[in-house]
């Protein structure tokens, strides 16, 4: 038997019901903050993510080469996608854009409980302000599109401008594995690096950076930064809008694009996997052939919040069964789109066996079953049986119709 690749998964229409609930809600989240919706093909040039993404996202791609010859790679990730389209197709239109995406991409890792190889993203990409303002603005939308889903999380945010001081005089490669190490809350890997690059000096520096919890705290231990004012203005608007968060320097993001705030989320019932948002400000308009744009953006771990929410009760759906016998065969499929029209979910019963039979399906997962042999097909009418009540009434088909939906419909049921 074939079998799908490893670290995907199929979807069945519970899943998908309880999926398309959730999407909805952070889509309503986006909507209600000005955002729409924005779409880039699910592979692009290979060098769009190896300009800038950094070294942990190229080696996890999907890259391939295709028929023409051409360096192309699934997505994994969607910013620099669309900060392409951005520079390609937007950048005359009036600033800031305010976008959101909700599309799958591709990382070539080991799978397990919520890491997967082929995952959703539902994200937001704020292209062309550059404020406090702006920075509060992604994170109470990420925290708005969470809260919506229902999901228990912790945010936490950050700035890169206090750890890259403290590591300002070490070479790229040693720093980029200093806070590689530093991602991870590796310490103890951590202080034997820095004993290795001669600089044993950083690990208490380091260490009360990532320990503090508030500004004070934190620039006593870098000094003064000109990027003091503007983190003050945002804690403050972020503590005035009433956010719950916690402020952390430790916070490194593995994409190597960000240049200023960054936040993550962690949903404290995940296990391992608990990262369900991330995010930040960050700069790839020039980069692309663009001028250089400051930008913040976000992206929500779509099936880690799944995972996070366990079942989603959905509201039930009101559903009719149609069951017929030969003769009644094309006056129930007229009735059924009566009941149709009228917003109703209506199963037509395919089996061709008695109505005994089908009335005794129908009453596992029909609220109402509607009727139709020769005499109602005849008589114009239908039979329709309350499930739940057990009462059985004949009536005209727009009046059966207005029995199941419970109210008067609009519509050709109604006639
Ligand atoms: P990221 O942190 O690489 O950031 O991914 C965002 C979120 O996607 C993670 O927090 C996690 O919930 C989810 N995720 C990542 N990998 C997997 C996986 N293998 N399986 C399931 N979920 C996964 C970005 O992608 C940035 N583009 C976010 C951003 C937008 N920054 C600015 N704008």
């Amino acid at each position: 038997m074939l079998q799908r690749p490893r670290g995907t998964r199929d979807f069945l229409p519970d899943e998908m019901e309880a999926r398309r609930e959730i999407e909805g809600r952070m889509r309503e989240a986006a909507r209600r903050f000005g955002y729409g919706q924005v779409r880039t093909p699910v592979f692009e040039e290979l060098e769009l993510f190896t300009l800038r993404s950094g070294p942990g996202i190229v080696n996890e791609m999907y890259a391939f080469e295709d028929k023409g010859g051409r360096a192309l790679s699934l997505r994994p990730e969607l910013t620099a996608p669309v900060l392409r389209l951005y520079v390609n197709e937007a950048r005359v239109l009036p600033k800031p854009l305010r976008w959101y995406y909700f599309d799958d991409c591709f990382r070539y890792e080991r799978p397990q409980k919520g890491r997967y190889r082929q995952f959703w993203q539902f994200g937001a990409e704020l292209i062309g302000a550059d404020t406090a303002m702006a920075d509060a603005e992604v994170i109470l939308l990420a925290d708005a599109a969470l809260r919506a889903a229902g999901v228990e999380f912790e945010l936490k945010v950050g700035h890169l401008a206090l750890l890259r001081s403290l590591l300002a005089d070490l070479e790229e490669g040693p720093r980029r594995a200093v806070m590689a190490l530093l991602d991870k809350r590796e310490f103890g890997a951590l202080s034997a690096l820095l004993g290795e690059l001669g600089r044993p000096d950083l690990a208490d520096p380091l260490g009360a950076l990532v320990g503090a919890t508030t500004l004070d705290e934190a620039f006593s231990v870098t000094g003064p930064l000109a990027e003091e004012a503007r983190l003050r203005e945002l804690v403050d608007l972020l503590d005035a809008a009433g956010l719950r968060y916690t402020l952390n320097f430790g916070i490194v993001r593995g994409l190597d694009y960000y240049t200023g705030m960054v936040f993550e989320g962690f949903a404290p019932n995940l296990g391992a996997e608990n990262q369900i948002v991330g995010g930040g400000a960050y700069r790839l308009a020039h980069l692309f052939g663009g001028e250089d744009t400051p930008s913040c953006g976000f992206a929500i771990g779509f099936d880690r919040v799944m995972v996070a929410l366990g079942a989603v009760a959905l509201p039930r759906q009101r559903t009719v069964a149609v069951l017929s016998t030969p003769e009644g065969a094309s006056a129930a499929l007229r009735a059924a789109s009566a009941f149709r029209e009228a917003g109703l979910r209506t199963e037509v019963d395919l089996s061709g066996r008695g109505l005994g039979t089908q009335l005794a399906r129908a009453s596992r997962t029909a609220d109402f079953a509607v009727l139709v042999g020769a005499r109602e097909a005849e008589a114009g009418v239908v039979a329709i049986k309350d499930l739940a009540s057990g009462v059985q009434e004949t009536l005209p088909l727009g009046a059966a119709v207005i029995r199941a939906a419970g109210r008067e419909v609009d519509g050709p049921g109604a006639r």
